[in-house]
């Protein structure tokens, strides 16, 4: 098996007050399917090990059917590669909601790499993007500072992990992650939008350390770049054992977000001047990143169709 498909209907507890899906929740949508998917070929345990990009393209609102595809693109010893596509039902069509690539991993019960036993091959296009996984991992883990400590305004977001969160292997479930960190930074965006906002998706996330049932886990958010109505917020993630004070680096990304009016439509939002160092390097990083990743959604949205 290399494909599969899953449906989901949007109900109100899954909608924000304009009636459209909640950005968290779409995201643990697609990282639901594309777990199932791994279930299948890897007959056992599995963890999320890297999302490449999630992108939500338009939003799924009250009452619609949302169809998602799950594809295996590449498989190595223990590693699959799957891309996974959402498709919101409009009557008889259906179009393009959202887009991702993510990387999961087959696990022993000590959630320790095993071998995937699968036909599906890896190309050197797919060997290239798994290269480039391992190293910005490896560029990521070196830095396991304080986000906030520099940046003009971030937040902090702490909650504790409990077994409702979970997955059968006692580790937070990826989905569940997905979910805290879009309320956790929309929070962030919306304090320093004074407004609402959309979620219009995530940059990459290298999962490096599982977060236990147990665990404390902190989100630390800040704006880290402006555009004229959309704006970044960063994170670092920790997971705290609160027994030995221990703080473990799990994860960095950014989510962006486009502000909006009353009516739906984007608004403009304050221009933020990075003030040190840090920030300034951040958000130079940042505007470029964002450039390459905007422009990969732009190429994937001609590729990728629904019908
Ligand atoms: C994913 C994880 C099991 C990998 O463990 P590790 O000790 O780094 O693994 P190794 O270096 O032995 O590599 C094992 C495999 O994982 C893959 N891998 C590791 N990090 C990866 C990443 N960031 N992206 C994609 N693949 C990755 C490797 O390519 C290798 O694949 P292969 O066997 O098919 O060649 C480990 O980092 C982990 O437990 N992370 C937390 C996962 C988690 O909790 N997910 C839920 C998030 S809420």
């Amino acid at each position: 098996m290399r494909r599969l498909e899953t449906y989901y209907s949007v109900f109100p507890w899954h909608v924000n007050h304009f009636g459209s899906l909640h950005g968290g929740i779409y995201m643990s949508w697609i990282i639901d399917a594309g777990g199932l998917l791994m279930s299948a070929l890897s007959k056992g345990n599995y963890l999320l090990a890297s999302v490449d990009y999630i992108y939500l393209i338009r939003p799924a609102r009250i009452g619609d059917l949302v169809r998602i595809e799950a594809t295996a693109t590449a498989a190595w010893n223990s590693s699959a590669e799957i891309k996974v596509k959402a498709c919101i039902k409009k009557g008889d069509k259906e179009e393009l909601g959202a887009l991702s690539l993510m990387t999961y991993v087959a696990v022993d019960e000590h959630n320790r790499p095993r071998r995937l036993v699968t036909d599906i091959s890896h190309n050197e296009e797919a060997d290239k993007r798994r290269e480039a996984r391992l190293e910005r991992k490896i560029k990521d883990s070196q830095d396991p500072s304080d986000l906030l400590d520099g940046m003009s305004f971030g937040k902090y977001y702490v909650r504790t992990i409990y077994p409702e969160h979970g997955f059968s292997n006692g580790i937070l479930y990826a989905g569940k992650m997905y979910q805290m960190l879009d309320e956790a930074l929309a929070i962030v965006a919306k304090l320093y939008t004074k407004g609402n906002v959309f979620t219009a998706g995530a940059g990459y996330a290298d999962f490096m350390t599982p977060v236990r049932i147990g665990d404390i886990l902190e989100i630390q958010g800040a704006i880290e770049y402006t555009g004229t109505t959309s704006l970044d917020v960063g994170a670092k993630v920790f997971a705290i054992n609160h027994f030995t004070g221990e703080k473990r680096l799990v994860t960095r990304t950014v989510f962006s977000f486009v502000a909006i009016d009353e009516k739906g439509n984007p608004r403009p939002i304050p221009k933020l001047t990075p003030a040190t160092e840090k920030e300034k390097r951040i958000f130079e990083e940042r505007e470029k990143e964002r450039k390459s990743r905007i422009a990969l959604s732009k190429e994937l949205q001609k590729i990728e169709t629904c019908e």
